[in-house]
């Protein structure tokens, strides 16, 4: 099945064509000079710069794929949540394309696109398996307990982790988005430099803007100099602080569901220290754990695509309406 792609939910415009799980093209548009000079997304700014670019990076992506528009079978379009004006723009132009070459269409959770990324590089995952699923906008632990059946575990209560690494990078002065480079200062940083708060210590759910406040008091009397000058410090105390939450919680539902299995997905899931701390606990506990690749946790198409693709493998029901009205992809109890 060769599957097209197409994700337009914040700032990134991306299209990506598969055959089956495989990845044949991936491009990604990231809007980071549009925004960066107002310090977040502005969300008519994304919608504009979408319109001008989703031409260019959906014929890139099929000319890279080697196959030609008359090969694709399958149009998938990320259909919520996220910029309703920015989803607009990809959900039209994937469906007018499906309607205008008599192709199926899907729309795709963005946040199931994110998890089934997975698929991408193992298409043999099974499930039952335990995902933490940490964006910019999410921070969601998801029982898989079967196909497409997903269960709410826990969730934060208020920021999620990609968010608490980009608002705290924004008090520190590193700019829109900080995850990355807050991850890559840390690398020589002390984590103990700041005494930062456990927040929900021994409960399921997360909780991060606490940490943004604490960081923020830290901070607000220093000099930028002193700030300058103990940045790989404060980095590397920030993402303890959240990776040692990320990894408490999901310890906890792990062992709550008994499951050998964790899959991590999002953009925060590229986190190197989230990596070797999972990859540490699950040589001592002995499960299992896999992420997608760097590219594929991080806004993309191909998740989209791959979503799409196994759905309608597997007869899956997958006729999501523009837009996902309340955000939810998974029961809750
Ligand atoms: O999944 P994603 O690309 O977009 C959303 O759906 O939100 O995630 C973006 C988030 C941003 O908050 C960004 O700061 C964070 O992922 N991020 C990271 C890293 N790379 C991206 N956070 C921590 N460490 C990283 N290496
Ligand atoms: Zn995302």
């Amino acid at each position: 099945m060769i599957t097209l792609g197409i994700e337009t939910s914040c700032d990134e415009t991306a299209a990506a064509v598969l055959d089956g799980h495989m990845v044949l093209s991936n491009v990604v548009y990231s809007q980071i000079k549009e925004h960066e000079p107002f310090g977040g997304i502005v969300p008519e700014i994304a919608s504009r710069a979408h319109v001008e670019k989703i031409d260019a990076v959906y014929y890139e992506a099929v000319k890279t794929s080697g196959k030609s528009l008359e090969d694709i079978e399958l149009i998938a379009a990320t259909a919520g949540p996220g910029l309703i004006g920015a989803l607009a723009v990809g959900y039209s132009f994937a469906k007018g394309l499906a309607l205008a070459r008599s192709r199926p269409f899907t729309g795709v959770h963005h946040m199931e696109g994110h998890l089934q990324a997975n698929y991408i590089h193992d298409p043999s995952l099974k499930t039952p398996y335990l995902a933490l699923v940490v964006s910019g906008g999410h921070t969601e632990l998801i029982d898989v307990y079967d196909e497409f059946s997903y269960k709410l575990v826990s969730r934060t209560r208020d920021d999620a982790a990609g968010e608490a690494f980009d608002k705290i990078g924004k008090i520190i002065g590193l700019g829109y988005p900080a995850g990355g480079k807050i991850g890559k200062l840390a690398e020589t940083g002390n984590p103990d430099f700041l005494k930062l708060p456990v927040m929900m210590r021994n409960k399921p759910d997360f909780s991060f803007s606490g940490l943004k406040t604490a960081v923020y008091y830290e901070v607000r009397e220093k000099t930028d100099e002193w700030i300058r000058d103990n940045l790989n410090d404060i980095c590397a105390s920030v993402q303890e602080a959240i990776v040692n939450s990320l990894v408490d919680k999901t310890m906890m539902a792990l062992k709550q569901l008994q499951y050998k299995r964790l899959v991590l997905a999002g953009g925060v899931a590229c986190n190197g220290r989230l990596r070797e701390k999972i990859n540490d606990l699950a040589v001592r506990h002995g499960f299992a754990w896999q992420a997608p690749e760097p590219r594929y946790c991080t806004d993309n198409a191909a998740m989209i695509a791959v979503t799409a693709a196994r759905r309608h493998a597997m007869a899956a029901p997958a006729s999501y309406d523009f837009i996902f009205p309340s955000g939810k992809w998974y029961i809750q109890n």
